[in-house]
């Protein structure tokens, strides 16, 4: 069932006298636990089509629903992950940030609120720092926290922008497994963004792949966790590779006025793979 809709969404931000297209005329949907990527070069709008998700941006262009209804603003059904280790209350420790967070939008009363964080603690393996401070934890140990209180929230779609791009890559790879772990569990449905294709490969089921700015949708394949051949003998991360940046010359793309917001380039979108995984 279609838990997300972004349908014709064109977002442009207005810097001075400048109009910047960051995406143009993205479609995509997202199926309850699906765990969906959206992958593209850097500029390519990933972050902005996620902020529009979260309700921080409108669309010049289209529409964004979740479940049946149009986003117009954030809430507390789409909790965002950001890259960024500094997403915490530093003045509150772990348990604190996670409650907190509960409390003060009113989704459970505080005594719920303490047995629900350290239910999402134990899940990320951090009941022991509970009443740690942010700073004295890794970066990859904040990542788990913001994620915990994210999923605390239980939202209806976890949103994560490159959490794990700012981690070394041992320390980013446990954590792909441990988001996969979770999933196992509870099955959430995920918008994740990254600029990584094996990343992607490893996360995603689905993976939507974005053009170089502004993002417009060149292809949707499906995943198993694997870098697997198909019948040809090509890996699906060479294919990835090809889609994205391969038989299409992208010559330099200025930002357009607004009314130029038009024709997508011929190679078109959503050449949709196949749903398997
Ligand atoms: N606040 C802003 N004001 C003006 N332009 C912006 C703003 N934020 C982003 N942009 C522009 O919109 C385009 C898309 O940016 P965005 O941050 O969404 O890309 P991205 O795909 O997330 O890139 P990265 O992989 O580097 O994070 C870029 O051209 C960027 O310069
Ligand atoms: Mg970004």
């Amino acid at each position: 069932m279609t838990l997300l809709t972004v349908d014709g969404v064109t977002l442009q931000y207005r810097s001075g006298p400048r109009l910047v297209t960051a995406t143009e005329r993205v479609s995509f949907s997202v199926e309850r636990s699906d765990r969906f990527v959206i992958l593209g070069p850097s500029g390519c709008g990933k972050s902005t089509l996620l902020k529009a998700v979260a309700g921080f941006l409108r669309p010049t262009e289209g529409r964004i629903l979740l479940d049946g209804t149009a986003v117009t603003a954030p809430g507390p059904d789409r909790i965002v992950v950001f890259q960024e280790f500094d997403q915490l209350l530093p003045w509150k420790t772990v348990e604190q940030n996670v409650v907190f967070a509960l409390t003060a939008t009113g989704k459970l009363p505080r005594r719920d609120a303490h047995r629900r964080a350290m239910h999402v603690l134990e899940k990320v393996k951090l009941t022991d720092f509970a009443n740690s401070f942010p700073h004295t934890l890794s970066g990859g140990m904040k990542q788990r926290v913001a994620i915990a209180r994210a999923m605390a929230m239980e939202p209806q779609i976890l949103l994560m922008d490159e959490p794990f791009a700012a981690l070394d890559a041992m320390t980013r790879g446990g954590m792909q497994e441990e988001l996969l772990q979770l999933w196992d569990d509870t099955r959430f449905t995920v918008l994740f963004v990254t600029h990584s294709i094996a990343e992607a490969i490893r996360v995603g089921t689905r993976i939507l792949l974005l053009s170089p700015h502004p993002g417009r949708v060149k292809a949707e394949v499906a995943s198993n966790g694997g870098d697997e051949m198909d019948a040809g003998g090509r890996l699906l991360s060479a294919r990835i590779h090809d889609l994205l940046f391969g038989g299409t010359t992208w010559g330099p793309s200025p930002d357009r006025p607004d009314s130029s917001v038009g024709p997508v380039l011929s190679d078109g979108p959503a050449a949709k793979d196949h749903r398997d995984a």
